[in-house]
């Protein structure tokens, strides 16, 4: 019988001491595509452990280009690339393998990327990815689920997004560099991962300006060059451990991150009646764990991080009050919230916001991940509850936590990992 991992966790402790977070698995993928834009050599340093981030090396091994994981230190050499496909068994597992579409059509001229298909909670498009490749000039068709698409020249273009989309711009970004002339995208992503790809683009010697704004002047050029980088810390890991703390209560310094990526997820702690310090590469927190209610809505950086809507519903499901959180980026992102109720938790759900009357105890139960945020916040509750909580299906948060129970751990939470029946 096939058998999985599941978390398990004994609520009831407070977490005490330092915890080092890693390099983001959002900017690294992207970063990973690019090198599909020069040959040559690539070290990439602060690479965090993840899944998310080996299914990339594999879609880039597909391809021909070689791919050396050493601790956090990934070396890339994608001198010989000869094969520009992206395989649906690889793309259904992580939707950031469109990113290879730009580089590839942008070096080689054809690409072949499997549609990702929907997400655990629901459709998840791409036509803004399409849509962009076509007004640089590319021919695109839809064939048996996949993007097949062609170009002989690309000519820069003004492109604008009906919303901002991190992917979409990154995208069009590794695309519009070796395009003819100038490329204007607007709106343009301002997160902090697509700021890291764009800079990462200008050491490859791209051209590239309003970097950390929402309008990127891209002057194409006829080649780039290989190039190394280090990887900027994880907002959402970091994030993720801050409201653990700031639930199960204590006193936690996080390492290696950079406190100007969190402001909004700061501000909301402090509202809620944590205190947060922080230095330039470090934030120390410390909480009582009786939080405030506070109302959140998720918008595009630098607001609220939909990324972090599951986690701080954990939180508000033992705040002291009633709250809503609101999710404007993803309007269906709430599969978390009936594993949350099975813990005890009094929500109800109207559309894309949910109401949050805080209980004055969850109490542990069996409950299923469904993905990568919403296993994060089911352990974040799981930190609360009285007595155990069994979250079945973590093969998500190795998706973009690295070891999430082992760092938990060194802050003197109770959890542990096993083996359990998969039971169809
Ligand atoms: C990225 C992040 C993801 C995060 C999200 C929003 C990566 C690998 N993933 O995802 O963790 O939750 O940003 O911050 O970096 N949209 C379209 N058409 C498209 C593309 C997007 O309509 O072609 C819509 C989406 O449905 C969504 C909004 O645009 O409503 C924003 O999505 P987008 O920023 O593109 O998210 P991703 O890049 O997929």
């Amino acid at each position: 019988m096939p058998r999985l991992d599941k978390i398990v966790v004994e609520g009831g402790c407070r977490l005490e001491g330092n915890v080092q977070i890693g390099g983001s698995k959002n900017a690294v993928l992207p970063i990973m595509a690019a090198s599909l834009l020069a040959p040559g050599s690539y070290r990439i340093d602060n690479v965090p452990v993840l899944r998310d981030v080996q299914t990339m090396g594999r879609l880039l091994e597909g391809m021909g280009v070689r791919t050396e994981f050493s601790g956090h230190r990934l070396t890339i050499d994608s001198s010989s690339c000869s094969h520009f496909e992206a395989p649906y068994n690889l793309v259904k597992t992580m939707r950031a393998s469109i990113y290879v579409l730009g580089p590839l059509l942008a070096r080689f001229g054809y690409a072949k990327v499997s549609l990702p298909g929907g997400c655990a909670w629901g459709p998840r498009p791409v036509n803004l990815h399409i849509e962009g490749m076509r007004k640089l000039g590319a021919s695109i068709e839809i064939q048996e689920g996949y993007i097949i698409a062609r170009k002989d020249r690309f000519k820069g273009a003004q492109i604008s997004f009906d919303v901002s989309s991190v992917g979409a711009t990154g995208n069009v970004l590794l695309a519009s560099v070796l395009a003819e002339g100038l490329t204007v995208i607007q709106p343009a992503a301002r997160e902090p991962e697509i700021t890291a790809l764009a800079r990462f683009l200008n050491k490859m010697g791209a051209k590239i300006k309003g970097i950390g704004t929402d309008r990127l002047e891209i002057q194409g050029v006829q080649s780039l060059s290989p190039t190394d980088e280090t990887v900027i810390p994880d907002r959402i890991e970091a994030g993720t451990f801050l409201a653990a703390c700031a639930v199960a209560g204590g006193d936690v310094t996080l390492l290696g991150v950079e406190p100007k990526h969190l402001t909004a997820v700061l501000g909301r702690l402090a509202d809620a009646g944590v205190e947060v310090h922080f230095s330039a590469d470090s934030i120390r927190i410390q909480s009582s764990g009786i939080l405030k209610p506070v109302d959140v809505s998720t918008s595009v950086y630098p607001g609220f991080p939909t990324d972090m809507q599951a986690q701080w519903m954990a939180l508000m499901g033992v705040a002291t009050g009633s709250c809503t959180i609101t999710d404007t980026i993803y309007l269906d992102r709430f599969t978390h919230v009936p594993e949350l109720k099975r813990l005890g938790a009094d929500i109800t759900l109207d559309f894309n916001r949910a109401r949050i009357k805080g209980v004055p105890a969850l109490s542990g139960a069996p409950v299923m991940s469904t993905d990568l945020r919403a296993s994060a916040s089911l352990i974040l509750a799981g930190l609360v509850a009285k007595g155990r909580t069994d979250v079945s299906r973590v093969y998500h948060i190795d998706r973009g936590y690295e070891g999430i129970e082992k760092k938990l751990q060194i802050l003197g939470a109770r959890i542990w990992r096993e083996k359990e029946d998969l039971v169809v």
